[in-house]
């Protein structure tokens, strides 16, 4: 009794071990980066700074020194008014160096289509706009744009890194491929 208990728990510790997915396959499916608020004083800091345009899991895809954090926060916020205090910067800066610093690998930016199976209806497409993209800008930028299913995803993928709410890898893949259908580059379709 005792002994086939053993038995059964080894056995069960390695059927979990062969059903895990290896690492690699975990981050093959990952598209995004996943940044959390940091603690402390910071963590406002970067509220009410840094998240009315866009996420801070783009921090990711940048592994730089401080000074070339400076520069690149400079060179991106151009004509826009993103200024922090001093003291918030020297903050910011620290943070950002430590986390995403030299020694971190960035997140890399290419998008793995997901394969997808089940396609959306018009129902489900037109629901997706209006709950997710009506977030930001009326839909009509997105029915006055025609466009293939490989310009689509740039689209799409890129109003996901501007922030829209796009985080099922599949669900976003079937918008795509339903936005390419209904707002297909040949108008004589
Ligand atoms: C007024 C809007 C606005 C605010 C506020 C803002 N950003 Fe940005 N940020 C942008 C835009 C727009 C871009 C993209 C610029 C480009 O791609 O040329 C950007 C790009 C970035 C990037 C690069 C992202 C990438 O994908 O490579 C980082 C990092 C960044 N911002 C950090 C910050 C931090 C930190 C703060 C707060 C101090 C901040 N941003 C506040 C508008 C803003
Ligand atoms: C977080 C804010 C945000 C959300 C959510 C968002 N967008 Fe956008 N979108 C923008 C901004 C900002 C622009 C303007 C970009 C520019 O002019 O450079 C834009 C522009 C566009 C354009 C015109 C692009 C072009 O080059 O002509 C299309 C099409 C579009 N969005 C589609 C969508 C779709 C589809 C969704 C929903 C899946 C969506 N957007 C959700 C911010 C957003």
């Amino acid at each position: 009794m005792k002994w086939g208990f053993g038995y059964s728990v080894v056995f069960s510790t390695l059927a979990v071990l062969f059903a895990m997915p290896s690492f690699a396959q975990l981050n093959a499916g990952a598209t995004r980066p996943q940044v959390p608020l940091p603690e402390g004083p910071l963590r406002n800091i970067i509220l009410k700074n840094c998240v009315s345009c866009h996420g801070i899991d783009d921090y990711a895809y940048h592994a730089l020194e401080k000074d070339k954090w400076a520069e690149l926060l400079t060179n991106l916020h151009q004509g826009m008014n993103v200024k922090l205090a001093d003291n918030d910067q020297a903050l910011l800066l620290e943070y950002l160096a430590t986390t995403f610093g030299t020694e971190s690998a960035p997140f890399p930016r290419k998008y793995i289509p997901a394969e997808i199976t089940t396609f959306y209806t018009d129902v489900e497409g037109r629901r997706d706009l209006d709950v997710i993209c009506t977030e930001c800008h009326e839909l009509d930028r997105v029915y006055e744009t025609r466009a293939s299913l490989a310009r689509w995803r740039v689209l799409v993928v890129e109003m996901r890194q501007r922030g829209a709410f796009l985080p099922d890898d599949e669900n976003m893949e079937r918008l795509i491929e339903w936005l390419s259908r209904v707002q297909s580059a040949n108008l004589f379709e």
